[in-house]
């Protein structure tokens, strides 16, 4: 662990560069009482393998009040925690269990929507009340009959299939909710509403919290004037989000609210999930000069095994240098400012070693392995999500009824409404359904994978008879003895944080090799990210004399010739 868990403002302005956040979805981490669902004491419970692993962070889902239409992500109360999983004192209780081991708390900071059950969106119900511009109310289109199809006031559709507009009869006007209905949409153009937020905000930071994953953070800034989206051939309503990120006071809310948080200042973790940013908006929001975020998550790379301008669902072939070349172009838009986040999963995307890797049993290991290197040693924070320091897989649902997620099982009802092929829609949730993320981690081969002494909300992989924590703890050959390396080598050497990146054969289909140079050290890595050998084109690496072997999957190796998945990280100079 790096010594970062100092009073906040006598830490090192940029600590996170060095660290390693693993993020918990608190519903599937660790059932403490036996009802099923993960909570905080479970998490509690678990601080010795966290703190084992190595890992500076843990940014922890929503845990606050909710009717858990989105599982967390609709919160009813930013300053009290769901009984679901315990009570504010468990969060103390936690708070301090990390900051004893000398880790941090990053919490998730919902404010593009609150739940419609949130007091202000009650009171913003009645057209009278102070707090009805806290929202989006609009009436209905022009000429026609509100509550009626077609008259929602724009054509937008919400991410969870849908308008993004419910109608209320009792004021005859329409909310917008860019999510569910159950999350309307804040109007952060409302200074009162903005006040609320930091204010709720330094709540948590006065209780002892170090950061902020801030959800869907560029979608607060609305356009001036709401307006009709481009329909897609086939569908009812237009793509919302690209009318609506990195809106035109995105740059001045953010500004606003790291001043007024004191976000710097204290030397808080701040983190920004953005679909939809580029590079270059990325790199303003994240320059240091411009007092912003730290990091953003970019969406493209999670979004290149998608059709351009689909959904998610429908899917294509994802090709190595199309990826590589993708990251690559992030590594150098933020080479001389702003910073990068480093993620291959998390809550709401498939397993990484069932998507970018191979999950079938002979390349699971090695290719979960070669996975972790060659994100790690990218430049940039990486986040490691529950489960995937051992390799935790996709699960494999068959029937719509096993799915629990609001997004797949709107999608499921959508596409048959729409006569879609139920085989191809059941094939595009068992690869993409956020479900894979969220059943729960296997810690042992226990009942239920020792996650609950009840019965879990969302059934266990059956793979947890061979793939658990505990297993993989038991063999030195294991990903989460090579995670537990690689975290260790961020902290062993600033090259891994500092130095520049180069990515070296781009078009290569199977290999995927990178360099990172600081000084007179350089740090190689070669890897083969295919199930099939691979063969070093002659001279395209540099000289490896005298080069020192710092990690491996097959084992010592300077040989042209890379088993499938078999990865390699050197130390020049
Ligand atoms: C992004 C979150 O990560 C996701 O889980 C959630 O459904 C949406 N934002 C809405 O809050």
């Amino acid at each position: 662990m790096t010594d970062t868990a100092a009073a906040p403002e006598s830490r090192p302005v940029d600590w996170w560069k060095s660290a390693v956040v693993y993020q918990i979805y608190p519903r599937s981490f660790a059932d403490s009482n036996g009802d099923g669902i993960g909570d905080i004491p479970g998490i509690t419970g678990r601080l010795d393998y966290l703190a084992d692993l190595g890992v500076d962070v843990v940014w922890l889902s929503p845990v606050y009040s909710s009717p858990q239409d989105d599982n967390g992500y609709d919160i009813s109360d930013y300053t009290d925690i769901d009984p679901t999983f315990g009570r504010l004192s468990d969060l103390d209780d936690l708070i301090a269990g990390l900051h004893e081991r000398g880790m941090k708390l990053v919490m998730d900071l919902v404010v593009n929507h609150t739940s419609d059950e949130h007091a202000w969106f009650q009171e913003s119900r009645d057209p009278a009340s102070p707090k009805r511009d806290w929202y989006w109310w609009r009436p209905a289109r022009d000429g026609v009959e509100p509550g009626t199809p077609g008259a929602e006031p724009t054509n937008w559709e919400a991410a969870f299939s849908g308008s993004t507009w419910a109608y209320d009869e009792r004021s005859g006007e329409y909310y917008l909710h860019l999510f569910s209905p159950k999350q309307p949409d804040l109007n952060w153009e409302n200074p009162e509403v903005r006040r609320a937020v930091y204010e709720m905000m330094n709540w948590w930071v006065d209780r002892g919290v170090d950061g902020f994953r801030m959800d869907v953070i560029n979608l607060i800034s609305k356009p001036a004037e709401l307006t009709d989206g481009v329909v897609v051939p086939g569908r009812t309503y237009a793509p919302a989000f690209e009318l609506v990120a990195n809106g035109h006071r995105l740059h001045e809310f953010l500004q606003e609210m790291n001043a007024a948080v004191g976000l710097d200042a204290k030397r808080l973790l701040t983190v920004g999930e953005m679909p939809g940013s580029t590079v270059e908006f990325a790199r303003d929001v994240t320059d240091p000069a411009r007092g912003e975020l730290n990091m953003v998550f970019t969406f493209e790379h999670v979004s290149l095994d998608a059709q351009p301008g689909g959904l998610k669902w429908d899917l294509q072939d994802l090709h190595l240098p199309v990826l590589k070349q993708n990251l690559a172009a992030w590594q150098t838009g933020l080479a001389d400012a702003g910073w990068n986040s480093l993620y291959w999963d998390n809550h709401d995307q498939p397993r990484a070693v069932s998507r970018f890797g191979d999950d079938s049993p002979a390349f699971r290991v090695a290719s979960a392995k070669t996975l972790a290197s060659v994100q790690h040693l990218h430049k940039g924070t990486p986040y490691v999500y529950q489960g995937e320091e051992f390799g935790m897989t996709n699960t494999n649902f068959v029937e719509i009824g096993q799915y629990r997620d609001i997004e797949s099982v709107n999608y499921h009802a959508e596409a048959m409404s729409l006569g879609l092929e139920v085989e191809l829609v059941m094939h595009s949730l068992a690869l993409r359904s956020r479900d894979n993320a969220r059943t729960p981690v296997q810690w042992d081969d226990s009942s239920h994978a020792g996650f609950t002494q009840g019965i879990p909300w969302l059934p266990v992989n059956p793979n947890y008879v061979t793939v658990n924590a505990a297993a993989a703890e038991a063999d030195p050959d294991s990903p989460l003895h090579h995670m537990r390396r690689l975290i260790a080598l961020r902290h062993e050497l600033p090259v891994v944080v500092e130095g520049r990146f180069e990515l070296l054969l781009p078009d290569h289909e199977q290999l995927w090799v990178l360099t990172r140079t600081l000084g007179d050290q350089q740090v190689l890595v070669v890897a083969n990210c295919s199930s099939r050998p691979a063969r070093v084109p002659a001279g395209s690496l540099p000289d490896l004399t005298g080069a020192r072997s710092l990690l491996t999957t097959h084992g010592e190796s300077t040989s042209d010739d890379l088993a499938p998945w078999e990865s390699r990280i050197f130390l020049l100079g």
